[in-house]
């Protein structure tokens, strides 16, 4: 059984995502074990208490940098023995020292089709922002590994809505939350837990046969 950690910034659809998944027995070979959250009072916490999941607090605005920040991550995540870790909205970009020590081992949840609309700076309501900006006509999310780059990390699924002309940020958002954000991530981390999600040259790949 894979132990899953996951880390959390604000309201936690994605943790709930993850946890439903698991209870409908959806996630095999795997568990969440932890929720980490960069936040006091995040609405994630509260899912995770509900579920019956352990959590622990450390906010970013107590750590000078993002290192200083990352170093107790990375003590926190060593000392729960993660398996995997989730980002699931985490807003905060991690330091090599982390991905470093995990690699291939950390997932996120991008709400954009990368390389649209990511890395530094792209992060909740502001990516759907460009994306109306720029006026496409296609966005949806992406679920990646991470490494060193801000979402730069190999692809492992994407899945795609339709922008309406009346389109806000806000309705765009849910929209790509309910259509991919919240099946392809619990999808990803089931897939992880199964080893059903191989990499090579830098690329994943996941085997859809088994
Ligand atoms: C989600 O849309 C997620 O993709 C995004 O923030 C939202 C968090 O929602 N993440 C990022 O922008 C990270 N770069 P949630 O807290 O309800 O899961």
């Amino acid at each position: 059984m894979k132990n899953i950690c996951v880390l959390v910034s604000g309201g936690g659809t994605n943790l709930q995502a993850i946890i439903d998944a698991q209870n409908r027995g959806e996630i095999k070979g795997g568990k969440v074990t932890c929720v980490i959250s960069s936040k006091e009072g995040a609405y994630a916490l509260e899912r995770a208490k509900k579920a019956d999941i352990p959590s622990v607090v450390l906010p970013r605005k107590d750590y000078n940098d993002s290192k200083s920040y990352s170093e107790a991550i990375l003590a926190e995540l060593d000392r729960r023995k993660a398996d995997l870790v989730v980002l699931a909205g985490f807003m905060t970009i991690l330091d090599e020292c982390v991905t470093r020590a995990y690699p291939y081992r950390i997932i996120n949840v991008h709400p954009a089709l990368i390389p649209s609309f990511c890395g530094e700076g792209f992060y909740g309501l502001k990516v759907h922002e460009c994306a109306l900006e720029k006026g496409v006509k296609i966005s949806g999310a992406t679920v990646h590994f991470v490494n060193e780059e801000a979402d730069a990390g190999a692809i492992i699924l994407q899945g795609a809505v339709e922008v309406k002309n009346n389109d806000t940020p806000q309705t765009l958002q849910r929209r790509i939350m309910e259509d991919v954000e919240w099946k392809l991530l619990p999808k990803a981390v089931s897939l992880f837990c199964e080893d059903r999600i191989t990499v090579k040259d830098g690329k994943a790949y996941v085997d859809l046969e088994k």
